[in-house]
């Protein structure tokens, strides 16, 4: 089934509509991520006043970090109409000619997961991002011929979770290409002071910084947790949110001090507990904790390396001992010196 066709529950939906509702429109409202920020700044305004498109941008980084609010954002900045489709909703190449032929000149096509486009849909692409030019076969057998169908301007703007599965071809069509990191705590307490302020939540500092610490560095989570804080605050309190009052709620959650939720403790628990702390392979331990191999290494993994708590070895996941004490276990004692 194709993604777009694939049913979203109502968490999803909801959460779908948190996302829209709080994200920033223009590049002053993107908080963190200041190199991006100043290099695509730069961009945009030489695009500009040469009248040209901005060159194809490839945005990379785990889930939530702001890559499809980046892309508005560009068209925003561009002033230019912004189209979307995702890797995985394209299937014949004729929904691509469909697509890219009906584009308003100077348009910013954004393609989601990018890294999930077909590979034989690839290489129409190709032309089209360099020399804005799609092949189209018409007819069929002995009598099929190909025809050049010029495109107008526009910038392609790709986003991906997964930068190492885009083909070396693919990528380097791409002009710019930015790789979003994790967001610092303090970067994260602006962005829930700014949801708060939009949701018309009470919140003071030491409550936003409360719920940044545990935010896994990513924007998304943190405005998901503002959100069951106020709730928490609303029926437990007068509604505001402290310091005290998100830590409780935080802990309600199951939300421990470094941000990791169950499902992340529960990976370095089954690597700890059930494989002796590895290294196990990715899709041995997918199985063991229920989850797909994807979904470990796109949304869990990224931020367990980050905070030291697992490393990657040739032969498969290991934690750290950082892992262990922070889950109260003791590392065993033959656990080879390098990964620690
Ligand atoms: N730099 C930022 N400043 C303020 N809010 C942000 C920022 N980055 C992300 N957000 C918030 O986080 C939400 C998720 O961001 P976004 O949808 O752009 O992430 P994404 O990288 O596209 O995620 P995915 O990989 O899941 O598609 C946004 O709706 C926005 O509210
Ligand atoms: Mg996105």
């Amino acid at each position: 089934m194709s993604e777009a066709a694939r049913i979203q529950t109502p968490v999803e939906l909801a959460e779908d509509e948190l996302d829209r509702s709080l994200r920033p429109r223009r590049l002053q409202d993107f908080v963190g991520q200041e190199t991006v920020k100043a290099q695509l700044a730069v961009a945009i305004e030489a695009a500009r006043s040469r009248r040209e498109a901005l060159d194809h941008v490839l945005l990379a980084g785990p889930p939530g970090l702001g890559k499809t609010s980046l892309a508005r954002i560009v068209a925003e900045e561009l002033d230019v109409p912004f189209r979307q489709t995702a890797g995985p909703a394209l299937e014949r190449k004729g929904d691509i000619a469909a697509l890219l032929t009906a584009l308003e000149p100077g348009a910013v096509f954004f393609v989601d997961e990018i890294h999930r486009l077909p590979r034989a849909l690839e290489e129409t692409f190709y032309p089209a991002m360099e020399d804005r030019q799609l092949p189209i076969t018409v007819g069929q057998g002995a009598g099929a011929q190909v025809i050049t169908v010029e495109l107008p301007a526009f910038t392609l703007v790709g986003a991906t979770t997964r930068a190492g599965l885009l083909t070396t071809p693919l990528r380097d069509r791409f002009g710019i290409q930015y790789r979003l990191e994790h967001y610092t705590p303090e970067e994260l307490a602006r962005i829930v002071t700014r949801s708060a302020r939009l949701l018309e939540v009470e919140i003071e500092a030491e409550g936003a910084h409360a719920i940044a610490r545990r935010a896994r560095g990513t924007p998304r989570v943190a405005n998901r947790l503002l959100k069951r804080v106020r709730d928490y605050a609303e029926v437990r309190a007068n509604g505001i949110v402290t310091a005290d009052i998100a830590a409780e709620a935080l802990d309600l959650l199951e939300v421990d001090e470094l941000g990791l939720d169950r499902h992340d403790r529960d990976i370095l628990r089954t690597i700890c507990e059930k494989f002796g702390g590895g290294p196990v392979g990715l899709s041995t331990l997918a199985v063991a904790v229920h989850e797909e191999s994807d979904t470990i290494e796109d949304v869990y993994e990224p931020y367990l390396l980050q905070q030291g708590l697992l490393e990657r070895t040739p032969r498969g996941r290991a934690t750290t001992r950082r892992a262990w004490e922070h889950l109260g276990l003791k590392p065993p004692e033959s656990a080879g010196p390098s990964l620690f």
